[in-house]
């Protein structure tokens, strides 16, 4: 028994903030986003949306997709690191919205990573028979913790929400395998220190800033490219494959130049390598399942192709699967 992806989909907010129409708002140019990041836009929501809105639009649709009703979902899983607020999570704001009654419902915060850390986990559940149809979703409005005059980060992240039903089969098919990695040693990386038991929220946490996402870019850039390898090789090892039976990679949609790299070490070439960060940026734990819905939208992705799904961030986390889809 594993765990089979039987629907995907995701939701992106309609207002589009371009590279543009940044230069406007920080000292930057459209030239030097697009050449160190492959981002051109990204999607911001509006004002009265919250990670858990998102999620529902997102979940819905892979309800639908699935022929299932709410009721048929026996746990909800979230990933988000901008729930709605520490608590409840954001899981049980989303089963209020959908009207899941049945279901049990909790967050997991791996960051970027977080969608595929949740797939770890309930594909556990799936095997060990614990609960048969789950609900898994990567949400994000990043846009709200960002420092909009802080040109370092704010290019970089947008707001989205992606969803996907996952049952068990016998068949040849589905989550092969799905490897987690973190080290909390590197966690000064990227943080957003403000309104924890750390730093509570206070006008002095406010006047320094804490309440913005703070990221050592470059540094953070290095470890990307070797962990995010080493994982991908391991999980092809784990599955006795080789780089060329990998029909698509779909990676993090973190920086262009990242995912490059990545890709070039195991040797794929560009038509095997899902991209969507021109249109996003990055979405944080909403960023795969935004780009397995629309890889499978856009015929990418074929019934039998082995796909390669690969993520990196904050905490540092780092994440990988193998699916057959
Ligand atoms: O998903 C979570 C994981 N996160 C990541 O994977 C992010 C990883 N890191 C990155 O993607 C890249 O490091 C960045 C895109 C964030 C930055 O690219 P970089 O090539 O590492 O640039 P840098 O930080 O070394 O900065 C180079 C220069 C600096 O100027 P000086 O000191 O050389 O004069 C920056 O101040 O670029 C400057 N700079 C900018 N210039 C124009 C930084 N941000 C901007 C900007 N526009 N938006």
């Amino acid at each position: 028994m594993r765990g089979r992806i039987i629907a995907i989909a995701s939701y992106v907010p309609e207002t589009v903030l371009t590279n543009y129409d940044l230069e406007k708002m920080v000292a930057t140019s459209d030239e030097w986003i697009t050449e160190r990041t492959g981002i051109r836009e990204r999607r911001i929501a509006h004002d009265e949306q919250a990670a858990s809105d998102m999620a529902y639009e997102a979940a819905r649709l892979a309800l639908r997709r699935a022929s299932l009703k709410a009721k048929d979902i026996d746990l909800i899983v979230v990933a988000s690191v901008t729930g709605d607020m520490p608590f409840p999570s954001t899981s049980c704001y989303l089963q209020r919205l959908l009207g899941a009654k049945n279901a049990a419902a909790f967050d997991i915060n791996a960051a970027c990573s977080g969608f595929l850390y949740g797939l770890h986990i309930v594909n556990s559940f799936i095997r060990t028979g614990s609960h048969s149809r789950i609900l898994l979703v990567g949400t994000e409005v990043l846009s709200r913790f960002v420092n909009w005059s802080d040109r370092t980060t704010c290019v970089l992240f947008g707001d989205g929400a992606g969803a996907a039903v996952i049952e068990g089969t016998r068949e040849k098919r589905g989550i092969y395998s799905t490897h987690i990695a973190s080290d909390g040693n590197l966690s000064e990386l990227i943080t957003l220190p403000g309104g924890g038991s750390r730093y509570p929220s206070s006008t002095e946490s406010i006047l320094k800033k804490r309440h913005y996402m703070k990221m050592k870019g470059n540094e953070t850039f290095k470890v990307a490219v070797r962990t995010l390898s080493d994982i991908a090789v391991k999980t092809l090892e784990a599955n006795k494959l080789k780089p060329s039976q990998i029909a698509l990679l779909i990676p993090h949609q973190a920086n262009l130049r990242i995912i490059r790299a990545t890709a070039k070490r195991l040797g794929l070439p560009d038509e095997k390598v899902f991209i969507n960060i021109d249109k996003y940026g990055n979405t944080s734990a909403a960023s795969i399942p935004i780009a397995l819905d629309e890889a499978v939208k856009s015929d990418r992705v074929k019934d039998g192709d082995y796909i390669l799904l690969e993520a990196f961030g904050g905490g540092l986390t780092w994440a990988s699967a193998l699916l057959r889809w």
